[in-house]
């Protein structure tokens, strides 16, 4: 880990939005914005793990007040340094625990950051936090892959996901405890550089019980931001949880 930011300190804050160039392209971006501007609706947002602002900006320039929450101070100063960087609030802390004033009509955690947390008990956290801030008929909304474990041969435990002279990277799995590693080795000038970085990978129905226990239940579950139907060959899936109007805060 590099520093107190956990796995987004300074260094990978500083090349973050090249490495997600892909992530940052209007075509990804801008359908993400829509959906989530559409649940705000006249309300504010919070965004679970803002890092550089890649969707609060956006979303914050088409009107809707947004919030974030993050541990890494360096991803944030990125977020600051943007056009627009000082309309988002940003409150530093773990977003499992953190509380933020006022409530929202839209709590949001994208691009796969709900598996950052690496226990099931800070995941169920995540959901109560997020009930929490949101007012009746409010929204949480997860993007998230789908366990690639039909990746898996009997017997093996690890599925290389890049491959070339210069980039070793790997997924390592362990179906006991679903703690899993993302870990990369860069190889520059015959000399390996390792890192891995740990996650939690977690099912969507595991993730509508999370939901059940925070006292939200199930709205929608899409492939994607642009409505795809959810199906069995998905390889990822957007969901959104909605707090019931009449029933109050958290469940049991
Ligand atoms: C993959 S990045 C996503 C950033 C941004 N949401 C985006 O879509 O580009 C994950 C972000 O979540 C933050 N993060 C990870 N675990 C966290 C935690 N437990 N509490 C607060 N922030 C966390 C990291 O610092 C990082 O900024």
């Amino acid at each position: 880990m590099d520093d107190e930011d956990g796995y987004f300190g300074k260094s990978v804050a500083a090349t973050y939005d090249d490495a997600s160039a892909g992530m940052l392209a209007p075509g990804v971006v801008d359908p993400t914005v829509d959906f989530l501007a559409r649940l705000a609706g006249r309300g504010r947002a919070l965004e679970l793990g803002v890092g550089t602002g890649r969707i609060a900006l956006p979303l914050a320039r088409r009107g809707v007040p947004v919030h974030g929450i993050d541990m890494s101070r360096a991803m944030v100063a990125r977020l600051r340094d943007k056009p627009g960087g000082d309309d988002v609030g940003v409150t530093i802390g773990d977003f499992a625990t953190t509380r933020v004033d006022g409530t929202f009509s839209v709590a949001y955690l994208v691009f796969n950051t709900i598996m950052n947390l690496t226990t099931q008990q800070a995941q169920v956290d995540c959901f109560r936090n997020a009930a929490a801030h949101l007012e009746p008929g409010g929204c949480f909304v997860i993007e998230v892959g789908i366990p690639e474990l039909r990746k898996l041969p009997p017997g093996q435990r690890v599925v290389p996901f890049h491959v070339s002279p210069t980039r070793w990277a790997f997924d390592v799995y362990d179906v006991a405890t679903q703690a899993m590693s993302s870990n990369y080795v860069d190889v520059a000038e015959g000399r390996g550089n390792y890192q891995s970085i740990p996650f939690r990978y977690v099912w969507p129905a595991e993730l509508d019980l999370m939901a059940q226990l925070a006292g939200l239940r199930l709205r929608e579950r899409w492939e994607g931001w642009t409505g795809e139907p959810f199906t069995n060959e998905s390889h990822r899936h957007v969901s959104v949880w909605e707090k019931p109007v009449n029933e109050g805060g958290e469940g049991g």
